[in-house]
């Protein structure tokens, strides 16, 4: 059995951007960025149809592990403008859509669990991915037992891959991961923890709300 997490230590802050849940309320979000086809290029390869989006809101909301495997909406603190997506969710190595079935409340997945992000073209180059890969990093390790976090871009999303780099991960060269060849990367809790030593000050900020 998992402790359930309070619902207001899955809200994550960092500099400029609060971290929540993703809810049913972000559906129209969900359709925003789902469906840009400069969003979905390297994620899917083509947007996903207004069906296909509606068909995974109930996943979208999902909460796995006491809460702490799921969608996060990324929205900037100052203003609550929505500009993304965090996700800690199992990759899959075979298939092309995470096993929702494994997002349940009280186990951990069997598959690995992968970092991710997705902002919607107005936000980017400012450093935002960045920052969500950074905190949900630190959640992964402070708050789940997960001893390894994985990630996986198309081999020509070079921006992800810098992401990732900046945020602490291993480039593992390439692997299979959504039945594709992709650039794979990982962290363990002790390189994590190392890292966080090192540059203590550079930590994303902790405090919930
Ligand atoms: C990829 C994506 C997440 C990057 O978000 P972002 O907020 O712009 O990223 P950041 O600003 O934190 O960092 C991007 C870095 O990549 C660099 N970069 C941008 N385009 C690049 C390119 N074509 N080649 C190499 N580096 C690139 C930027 O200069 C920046 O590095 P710097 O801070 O050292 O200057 C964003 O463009 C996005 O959401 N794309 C669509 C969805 C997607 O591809 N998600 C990732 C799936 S794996």
């Amino acid at each position: 059995m998992i402790a359930p997490l309070p619902p207001e230590a899955l809200v994550l802050q960092t500099d400029r951007l609060r971290l929540r849940p993703w809810t049913m309320q972000d559906s129209d979000f969900a359709h925003e960025i789902l469906t840009d086809a400069r969003v979905m290029k390297y994620v899917k390869g083509e947007p996903m149809t207004t069906d296909a989006v509606a068909a995974h809101l109930s996943d979208a909301e999902r909460r796995g592990a006491g809460g702490r495997i799921g969608i996060w909406c990324a929205e900037i603190r100052a203003t609550g403008e929505r500009i993304g997506d965090g996700v800690l969710t199992p990759i899959p190595i075979e298939g092309d859509d995470v096993d929702w079935s494994q997002v349940v409340p009280d186990r951990y997945p069997t598959d690995q669990i992968e970092v991710g992000y997705l902002l919607k073209p107005a936000a980017w180059g400012q450093g935002y991915a960045t920052e969500i890969c950074k905190r949900l990093l630190r959640f992964g390790f402070e708050m789940t037992e997960l001893s390894q976090i994985v990630a996986c871009t198309d081999p020509d999303n070079l921006a992800s891959q810098h992401v990732l780099r900046k945020s602490g991960l291993r480039d593992c060269g390439t692997a299979r991961a959504y039945s594709e060849t992709v650039a794979w990367f990982e962290i363990t809790r002790a390189e994590w923890a190392a890292q966080a030593a090192q540059a203590p000050h550079q930590l994303p900020s902790g405090s919930p709300g």
